[in-house]
């Protein structure tokens, strides 16, 4: 298993997990349109400094990704985080999760933010389980969790 910062060699393979989101995304519509769309990602996300994608891959397959953002000189947040299906509730999300915490630190940053829908159960477990302080304010949850 490697857990890195993608570059311009992955797009490939990171194409592959936007298509599997696309698939699943078919018939819930949880996702803006931008992330399903392969060229936002290397654009916006993989050749733009503001960003930060980490990615876990198991036999060429990334199987996990998450993006970070650095919003102020002091807070980082985290964009996307997202695991192919058929790999989920292995604790890759975790894995990921601790990686670019990290990742964020090591820059200096002092908080790292995120938040989900209401009704993303997933998430909400995922960031109660990880220790980020959390707060509803109408239909989203704000995480946010010192460095
Ligand atoms: C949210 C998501 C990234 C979690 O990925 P994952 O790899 O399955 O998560 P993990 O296996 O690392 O689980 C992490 C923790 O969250 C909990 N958790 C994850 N999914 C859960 C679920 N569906 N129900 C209850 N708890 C869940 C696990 O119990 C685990 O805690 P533990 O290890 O202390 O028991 C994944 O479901 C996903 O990609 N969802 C679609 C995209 C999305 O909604 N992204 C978040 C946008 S804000």
């Amino acid at each position: 298993m490697i857990i890195k910062k993608a570059t311009l060699k992955d797009k490939e393979n990171l194409v592959k997990t936007v298509e599997e989101l696309i698939e699943e995304d078919k018939n819930l519509d949880h996702f803006s349109p931008h992330y399903k769309d392969p060229k936002y990602y290397e654009e916006q996300y993989i050749k733009n400094e503001k960003y930060d994608v980490i990615t876990l891959e198991e036999k060429q397959t990334i199987t996990g990704y998450i993006i970070g953002k650095k919003k102020t000189n002091n807070i980082y947040t985290i964009e996307m985080h997202y695991v192919i299906p058929r790999k989920r509730g292995q604790g890759i999300a975790k894995k990921l999760k601790k990686a670019l915490e990290e990742h964020a630190r090591n820059q200096g940053f002092k908080l790292i933010t995120s938040y989900a829908s209401i009704d993303n159960h997933a998430s909400i477990k995922l960031n109660e389980h990880t220790n980020y302080k959390q707060e509803t304010i109408g239909n989203y949850v704000y995480f946010k969790k010192e460095l």
